[in-house]
Order: C-alpha cells, then structure tokens, then sequence
C-alpha cells in the first residue's frame, strides 16, 4: 500500500472510531449500515476522494465492525476449552454419528466413525456415492454438527459448540475447498481471498498483503482483479486454494477439488495440495479416483457409513517406513 494511501487509512480510520465512541458515550449506537451510507462514508473519506477509493473504504468499516464484534464476543462468552498437552494429533473423533431427520424417514449416514489424524499427515477418504464422505467431511470441517459422538480438533472438543463457536474455529484453523470452488463470482480474486479475513476483523491494511501473498503461492499473482468468469476452471480451484491458505490453518479439507476438472488441470491442482502438504499442513481429501488416493499417504474407505478400512498407501509406507497394518485394528 502507498504510503499516502496508508495515511488516508490511519487518518479515516480514527475517524470511524472517533465517531463511535462518541456516540456509545452518549448511549447511541451507530451501525454498519450507516457508516456506509452515502452521507456518512463522504464524510469520514472527506478530503481523501482521490486517494481512497469507495471500496477500500467499505472494507476498513467491515473490519472494524468485525473487529469491535470479535471483541465483544470476547468479553461476552465463555472461553472455549482450551487445548491439552502438546499432542501430535490434530483430529480426533470417537463414535460419530450423523442421522438426517427428513419428513418420512431419517437417513443414517454416519453410524460410529472413530479415528485419529496426526500433524501432516496426507489423508484421502473414498467410497461410494452415499457412504457418507461429505458429512464427514463437513463435520471434519466444522460445517455441520454431529448427531452424536465426540471430536477433538488440536484437542478442542468441538462437539457441543454453537454455530458461532463453529465458525470461530473455522476459520481460525480450517481451510476448506469445494468441488465447485464455491468463489463469490462478482468478486475479484483479491476479494474472495480475502474473505476470510474480514471475518475475522484483520484490519484492512494487513488483508490486501496477505491476500496477495496467498494469490502468489498458487502461482495467480498476475489474475487478482479477474473475477472467477474471468478465470479458467482450474484457476478458479487456484484462487479457492489460496483463500483457504490464507489464514495459515493447520488444517485443509477438500471435497473432490479435482471433481470438475480435466484429469491435466486435476494434476496440477494435486501438484499444488503435495505442495502445501509439503509445507507442512494436514490434509485430509475426498476423492473417488483411486489414482488421486494413491497420492496421499493414507486411504479411510467408508461403507455405508462405516469405516471399511483404513491403510496407509504405498506412498505413505515408504514415508512412515511401516508396513501396512489397517490402522482400524492397531
Ligand atoms: N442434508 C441432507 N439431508 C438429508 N440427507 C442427507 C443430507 N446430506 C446427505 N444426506 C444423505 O446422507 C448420506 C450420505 O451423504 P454424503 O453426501 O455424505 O455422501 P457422499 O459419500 O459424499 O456421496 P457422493 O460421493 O455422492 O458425494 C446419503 O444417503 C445422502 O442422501
Ligand atoms: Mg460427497
């Protein structure tokens, strides 16, 4: 960022807070939506027209708000159970179960998962259609709550958290890609990345380097102002990489990320997860291709809800330097 711009920013950021404050001492709450009205933003920009555009102004009053939001919640709610010891597993779960009640009937799709995955480990479930790979998934990745049964995720038990809790441990120690990338399509690719940020209140200056920093680790420096039809498929899958990257989560879940690709750009995209695993994240995949599943190092293979077997793959042999003992029986 400028240097002139970043004054522009200091400057009309205590403006915000100044106003604020201002206001709270009189009992008055201002929201949101009225910093970015018309009239409010002219004024707190005042002086700044050529220098700070609209849009950079938007984003300093989300990240403020969300920012002032984060430390209410602080303040407001019980703190969330610490992690124990210094374990080397990053994910635990002990008998879980997922029934969907639907009106008719209610569907069981998990019926009593129990597994642990440790640090960097290379992970890919497999099964068939319906056994259960995206709930897991899902749960996996804080999505979704299980029935019942217990997870520990770095040995926080996050089974019984609310929704906000959920999403709080998300994105403080998730990175999630999707089949159908899942990219807000009329944003820019600097936008979408940096999404995850501004939900977590990352003060704006800090967002765009971060968001550049992620965009330039999936090779997609040169593609920040396209917007995801702007993009090739597996540009987009890129530009979902990094914004899954760009919190620096331990953690990074994919459901099918090669799904809607050609098996060349699929290659490509796996190239850059073995990267990532490189780096030294947990990765846990779903996949149907047994190819892809050969890659990592491990294969969970779920049948009808239950796990069938759980083995490490040859890659993961000569890694680990174990020979294969399903891991369900150790
Ligand atoms: N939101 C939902 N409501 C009701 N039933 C659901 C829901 N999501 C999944 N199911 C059911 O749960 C079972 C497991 O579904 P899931 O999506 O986990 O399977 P999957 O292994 O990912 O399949 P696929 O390979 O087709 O993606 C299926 O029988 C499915 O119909
Ligand atoms: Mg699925």
């Amino acid at each position: 960022m400028k240097e002139q711009q970043q004054n522009a920013q200091t400057e009309i950021r205590r403006r915000i807070i100044t106003r604020i404050k201002e206001l709270a001492a009189q009992k008055k709450l201002l929201k949101q939506s009225d910093f970015l009205s018309e009239q409010l933003a002219g004024e707190m920009m005042y002086g700044f027209e050529g220098v700070y555009t609209r849009s950079e102004y938007d984003d300093l009053v989300t990240g403020i708000f969300s920012e002032l939001l984060q430390k209410k919640r602080e303040r407001t709610e019980k703190p969330i159970e610490q992690p124990q010891g210094d374990s080397n597993i990053v994910i635990e779960v002990k008998n879980l179960e997922k029934v969907y009640e639907m009106q008719a009937e209610s569907v069981h799709a998990l019926r009593g998962i129990s597994f642990s995955i440790e640090r960097n480990e290379y992970v890919s479930v497999m099964g068939a259609s319906g056994s259960g790979k995206s709930t897991l998934l899902n749960i996996l990745g804080c999505l979704d709550s299980p029935s019942s049964g217990d997870y520990y995720l770095g040995g926080e038990n996050v089974s019984g958290m609310n929704d906000r809790q959920l999403a709080e441990v998300r994105n403080r120690k998730i990175g999630f890609v999707f089949q159908t990338f899942n990219l807000l399509s009329r944003a820019s690719s600097l936008h979408n990345v940096e999404l995850p940020l501004i939900y977590n209140g990352t003060p704006s200056s800090m967002r765009r380097e971060m968001a550049y920093d992620a965009l330039n680790k999936v090779g997609l420096g040169e593609r920040v102002q396209h917007k995801p039809n702007e993009l090739s498929g597996g540009q987009r899958q890129r530009v979902a990489i990094a914004r899954a990257l760009v919190n620096n989560p331990q953690i990074i879940l994919a459901d099918e990320p090669t799904g809607n690709l050609d098996s060349k750009t699929g290659d490509e995209i796996l190239d850059l997860l073995d990267e990532v695993h490189r780096n030294g994240n947990t990765i846990v995949m779903v996949t149907h291709e047994a190819y892809v599943a050969d890659k990592t190092h491990r294969v969970i293979y779920l049948k009808d809800g239950i796990i069938d077997t759980d083995r490490l793959t040859y890659n993961g042999e000569k890694k680990n330097n174990k020979t294969n003992v399903d891991r369900k029986y150790r």
